[in-house]
């Protein structure tokens, strides 16, 4: 099996010189089920600079030696106000208190080594460092018909619930992206689960 050698922060240069890299893992990572992503290297150079600017903000490396082959990223949810304020209208919720734990994208031969549990851990103690309350993230909903499904697809939800996460009634997303076979973009809901830390 595929070793992850090492899961690290990254700051300063070290995030600088990775973060084509992140890109071009958001974009194979994504390419599949159930974000069928067809993704593009100037939007993703653009969204991944954000991280480079915000002090608050974390990407999280796994290497295989001195190859990166998986990626996480968070943020302080305010950071992406313009994206998500509106999901969380109506739920009472202190949006400054929140740390949003973006994408997590590893190859998938370096799965089911506890890389998924390594990002989490990594963000969530960078969140309380900084005294967040709690964690938030959002997961992408497809129709359970939809022809694209692989039979075999075993869903994340398991696994965010026993990270302690559950979803938040009614704080629902809209965000659009090409997906593959498509001829442009198209709105998606993505559900927002969260935790206090
Ligand atoms: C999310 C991801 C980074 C997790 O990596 P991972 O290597 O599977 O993580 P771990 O080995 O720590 O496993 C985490 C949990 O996932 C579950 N899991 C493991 N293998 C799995 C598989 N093949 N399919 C579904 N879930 C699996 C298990 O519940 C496991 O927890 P447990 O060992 O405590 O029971 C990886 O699956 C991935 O890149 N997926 C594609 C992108 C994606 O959907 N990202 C999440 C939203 S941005």
């Amino acid at each position: 099996m595929a070793k992850v050698t090492d899961v690290r922060a990254l700051t300063g240069e070290a995030l600088a010189g990775a973060l084509d890299d992140v890109a071009s893992l958001r974009i194979e990572v994504f390419r599949t089920w159930p974000y069928l992503y067809d993704g593009d290297l100037e939007y993703e150079r653009k969204y991944l600079q954000s991280y480079r600017d915000s002090d608050k903000a974390i990407v999280v490396g796994a290497f295989d030696g001195d190859r990166l082959v998986g990626a996480s990223t968070g943020a302080p949810l305010t950071d992406h106000a313009d994206d998500f304020a509106a999901a969380f209208d109506g739920t009472g919720l202190d949006l400054s208190q929140i740390f949003y734990c973006a994408e997590s994208v590893l190859l998938s031969e370096y799965r089911g080594q506890g890389v998924g549990h390594k990002f989490f851990d990594q963000r969530e103690a960078h969140a309380r460092s900084l005294g967040f309350t709690k964690c938030a993230f959002c997961g992408v909903q497809r129709p359970a018909d939809h022809p694209m499904r692989p039979a075999n697809y075993r869903p994340l939800d398991a696994f965010w619930r026993a990270r302690g996460y559950e979803p938040l009634p009614g704080a629902i997303a809209q965000f659009s992206w090409k997906d593959f076979g498509d001829e442009g973009e198209t709105p998606k809901p993505l559900q927002f689960w969260i935790r206090d830390l």
